[in-house]
Parts: structure tokens; sequence; C-alpha cells
């Protein structure tokens, strides 16, 4: 099997977390660049998603362009008294056509629970946003046989009512594969991706089965081809290897066709 096989439009996103000042954005142009080449035939959405602080200046730099934009976080209300927060609204007037909610890092750094992911996933849809949300366990609850019921009850509760697969990528983080060089194998891959799909077919029908599955943790060049083959695995959500144009394309190039 190809990547990319199926029906399914894969995505692969990039998550530049607290990384990028202005003298980066060249690396979303170099992106951009070369997804506009004559040759360039990716059978792949692909996004970035850099700091907020960036995020204006990326999507204007790289207009027009096949290369779309998301933001890393937003709150649950579309205004208002919350010092620091932005809203998805904001993000999207600064260009971002979705936006992460439930990354692992939020869930431990800013205590946020399946709840609140539920709600910013569901104003993330209010704002005219695709929420990418993220799930996944920690190295403890798989040590201990918990990962597949961690991640069914992390979906369960962080995925809003009425989800499509216009407005909703569920994204597969172990926490313990993120930022470390591990993975899981693709049979592991596999079978949390095939209870999540079954999980979503379930609730959401012919939604569900639409929806897009990406992989995150320690993708990288070397290992794109084996993860992104997965049964179920429509894409990828890359943190560090997408700071660098080219490690994130030779990642994109896993479908190219
Ligand atoms: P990583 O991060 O690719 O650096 O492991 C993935 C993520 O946190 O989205």
């Amino acid at each position: 099997m190809t990547a990319g096989a199926g029906k399914i439009r894969p995505l692969v996103a990039g998550n530049w977390k607290m990384n990028g000042l202005k003298a980066g954005l060249h690396e979303a142009l170099t992106v951009r660049d070369a997804l506009t080449a004559p040759l360039a035939n990716i059978a792949a959405d692909v996004m970035i998603a850099p700091p907020a602080t960036l995020l204006l200046a990326m999507a204007d730099a790289c207009h027009p362009g096949p290369l779309s934009f998301a933001g890393q976080d937003c709150h649950v209300n579309a205004s208002g008294a919350h010092t620091g927060d932005i809203s998805a609204e904001m993000l999207k007037e600064s260009g971002a056509t979705a936006v992460i909610v439930g990354h692992s890092e939020r869930r431990a750094d800013h205590g946020e629970t399946d709840r609140i992911v539920q709600s910013k996933a569901a104003a993330a849809r209010r704002a005219g946003l695709t929420a990418i949300i993220c799930l996944g366990e920690t190295i403890g609850e798989r040590n201990a046989g918990l990962a597949l019921s961690v991640v069914a009850r992390q979906l369960k509760n962080s995925v809003p009512d009425g989800a499509t697969a216009a407005d909703t990528v569920i994204a597969y983080e172990p926490v313990w594969a993120i930022g470390t060089g591990l993975t899981p194998s693709p049979a592991d891959v596999a079978e949390v991706h095939g209870l999540i799909r079954r999980d979503l077919i379930t609730r959401f029908g012919a939604e569900g089965a639409a929806m897009r599955l990406l992989y995150g943790g320690s993708v990288k060049p070397d290992n794109a081809r084996v993860l992104l083959t997965v049964d179920n695995v429509n894409g990828a959500l890359v943190g560090g290897a997408s700071l660098k144009a080219s490690d994130f394309l030779a990642i994109v190039r896993a479908y190219e066709s």
C-alpha cells in the first residue's frame, strides 16, 4: 500500500510550538514554494501551526498558495476579559483555517481536561475553524495496559457532539513519543487508530468514517513512510521536524505520487 491510499485526503501539519521569530518565516516560504513547484505532486494537504505572534505574517507571506495555517490553542469564548488568551475568531481573522486543541503539553501545563478541550473544539467550529483534537496516553498508562481505554475516554469526552469530517481532525499522540525520538510500533499505531475509527463511526456514522486521523510523536523523515502507511493513519502532526523546511518537506514527500 502506498501512503495516502484510500479516499481520505491526508493532512501533514507542523506544530512549531513556542518556537519561531520573524527570521524563521522563510522556512514556511520554502515549504510553500516546494508545494507549488511545477513537478510537485503531493497528494496531501499541508499546514503549519506557528506561534500566534507569527500567524498573520506567515499567512500573508505565503498567500496565495496551498499551504494552510493553524493556531495552537484557543479560548472557549469569542472575546472578553481573558488576559493573554486568543479566541478562535482571532485566529481565523489572522489567516488560520484550523486550531490544535488539547495538545498534551496544554493538558499538562495548563490543566486542560477533556471537557475543556471539547469546549475549545466547539469554539473552533463556531468560528469556522477545523479543530485538530489531540489524544494520547502517558508511558505509565501504556505500561499499565491502559492505552486503549485512556484514548477511548479522551475521544469520547473531547470531541463535541455533531462533529463532522470537515470540522474535526483527530491526532493520536502518545505522550511518551513526543519529542523523545521514541515511536510506537506500526502494529500499536494500527491498534489505536483502529479503535478511534470504530468509535468515531459508532458515534458519527459516515462523518466518523471520513474524519482524518493523524499520528503524532517523533515523526521524522526516516520513519514517516512506515508510520504514514499504517491503516487508518491519514497524516501526521509533526513537532520538532517541522521547524526546518527540509525535514518537514521530507516527511510531506511520503505522499508524493
Ligand atoms: P514531536 O512533537 O514531533 O517533536 O515529537 C509532536 C507534537 O507534539 O505534535
